[in-house]
C-alpha cells in the first residue's frame, strides 16, 4: 500500500537516506524520516518526506516516531568503519536503546513489520583469522564471539528482534549487512570504511601530487564489499519474505585491500606507493559473505561488480572533495 506510512530511522545517514529516496522513487508517498543528526548534516534529505530530528535512545522519541506506521526500518546507529568501531566501543553498544526502545514502541503501535540492520561484525571472530577466509554462513554467529563492542550491540539486539516476534507477535526480519559502499556516505570524517577512504585518499594524491598513499595493516586482509544499489534491493526482499532468522546481504566478491587500493589507483589514472601502518584499527583478517542461503530463500544474490560500484563512489567523492577544497579556499580570502 503506497500510502501506508513508513518509518525509516536514521534516515539522515548513508543507507538510510537512500532508502527514504528509493521508497519515495518507488511511489510511497507517506515516509517518514528520522534521525538525531540536524538537517544540514543529513547526507540526503527528501522534500516529499517528514523529516524528524530527534533522539532514537529516548524512549518517548521512539514512540513518536513509529505512531501510525505499518513498517519500520531500523538504520539508526553509533556506527562507522575500523577507526570508528575500535575506538568507539561503548558509544556503539549504546545503539542497543535504539532499537530496543524502537522494537518497544513497534510493539505498542501495531506496526506490521520491523526491520534491523544487522552486520557482519556478529561472526565469530574464530571463523576470520585468515585472510583466505571460509565464506561466512549464518551459523558461525554462533558459539558467539563477536566484534568487540559494535558487534556485542548487533547480536544482542538480533537476538531482541526474535524474541519480540516470538513473545510478542511482531513481524521482525534482521539482514547482516557486508561493509557497504556508495555515494552519499561518509568519506572524510573518521567513521568512513574503507572505500570511501581509498576514494579520498586517491583523489587527494592525485590533487597534491604525493602519490604516497597511508593503508591500514599490511593491506593483505580480505573484504567483499556490496554496492549501495544492491543493498536497497536486499532490504526490500528480506523485509517482505518469509525469512525470519538473520540473514547475510553481501557481496561474495573478495579483495585484499591492497587490491582495493591498486584498483582505486587505476580508476585515478595514478600509480601509487603503499606505507603500510600496521599499528592502525585494522578489525579481522578476513570476511566474506556466503550467498547460499540467501540464493535459497529468495532467489538472489548483490552482484554489482566491485570495480563498477567503486567508480561510481569514486565519482562523487571527488566531487565531494572539490566542493570542500572551493569552501576552503573561499574561507581564505573572505
Ligand atoms: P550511518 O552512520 O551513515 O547512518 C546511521 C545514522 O543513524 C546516522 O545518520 C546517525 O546520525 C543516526 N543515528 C545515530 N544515533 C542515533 C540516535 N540516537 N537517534 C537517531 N538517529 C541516530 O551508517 P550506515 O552505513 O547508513 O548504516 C546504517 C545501519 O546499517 C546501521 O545500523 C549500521 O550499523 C548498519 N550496517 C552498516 C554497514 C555499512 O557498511 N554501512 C555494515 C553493517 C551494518
Ligand atoms: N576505514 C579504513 N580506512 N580502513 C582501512 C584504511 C583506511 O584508510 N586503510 C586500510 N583499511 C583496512 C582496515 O584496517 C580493515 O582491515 C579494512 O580496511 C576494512 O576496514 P573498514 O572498511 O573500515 O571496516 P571493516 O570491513 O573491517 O568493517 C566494516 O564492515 C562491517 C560489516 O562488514 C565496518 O563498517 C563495520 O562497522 C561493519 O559492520
Amino acid at each position: 500500500m503506497k500510502n501506508e506510512l513508513i518509518v525509516v530511522c536514521g534516515g539522515g545517514g548513508f543507507i538510510g537516506g537512500h532508502l527514504v529516496a528509493d521508497l519515495i522513487r518507488r511511489g510511497h508517498t507517506n515516509v517518514r524520516s528520522v534521525d538525531v543528526k540536524p538537517l544540514e548534516e543529513w547526507f540526503q534529505v527528501s522534500e516529499v518526506a517528514e523529516n524528524v530530528v530527534a533522539d532514537l535512545k529516548e524512549r518517548t522519541n521512539c514512540k513518536m516516531a513509529v505512531r501510525g506506521a505499518s513498517e519500520v526500518y531500523n538504520l539508526a546507529a553509533d556506527m562507522g568503519g575500523m577507526g570508528f568501531i575500535e575506538n568507539n566501543k561503548a558509544l556503539c553498544m549504546l545503539s542497543v536503546l535504539i532499537n530496543t526502545h524502537l522494537l518497544q514502541a513497534s510493539v505498542e503501535a501495531g506496526v506490521e513489520r520491523f526491520f534491523y540492520a544487522s552486520s557482519a561484525c556478529v561472526y565469530n571472530a574464530d571463523k576470520q583469522v585468515s585472510e583466505d577466509v571460509i565464506p561466512l554462513k549464518e551459523d558461525d554467529a554462533y558459539p558467539a564471539m563477536p566484534e568487540d563492542g559494535y558487534g556485542w550491540e548487533k547480536l544482542f539486539s538480533e537476538r531482541m528482534c526474535r524474541h519480540f516476534r516470538e513473545d510478542f507477535g511482531l513481524t521482525t526480519r534482521v539482514a547482516r549487512f557486508h561493509n557497504v559502499y556508495g555515494p552519499f556516505g561518509s568519506w572524510d570524517c573518521g567513521r568512513e570504511k574503507a572505500p570511501a577512504a581509498m576514494c579520498r585518499k586517491l583523489t587527494h594524491a592525485r590533487a597534491t601530487g604525493n602519490h604516497d598513499i597511508e593503508v591500514w595493516g599490511d593491506g593483505k586482509q580480505t573484504r567483499s564489499f556490496m554496492y549501495i544499489d544492491d543493498c536497497l534491493k536486499g532490504i526490500d526482499m528480506i523485509m517482505h519474505s518469509d525469512v525470519t532468522e538473520p540473514i547475510n546481504l553481501g557481496s561474495n566478491e573478495l579483495v585484499t585491500i591492497n587490491g582495493l587500493v591498486d584498483m582505486v589507483a587505476e580508476i585515478a589514472g595514478i600509480e601509487v606507493t603503499k606505507r603500510h601502518k600496521l599499528d592502525a584499527p585494522k578489525g579481522v583478517n578476513g570476511r566474506n559473505s556466503d550467498n547460499t542461503k540467501i540464493q535459497q530463500y529468495l532467489g538472489w544474490e548483490p552482484g554489482v561488480r566491485l570495480h563498477d560500484g567503486m567508480q561510481k563512489t569514486f565519482a562523487w567523492i571527488e566531487g565531494e572533495y572539490a566542493a570542500k577544497q572551493r569552501l576552503s579556499v573561499a574561507g581564505q580570502s573572505t
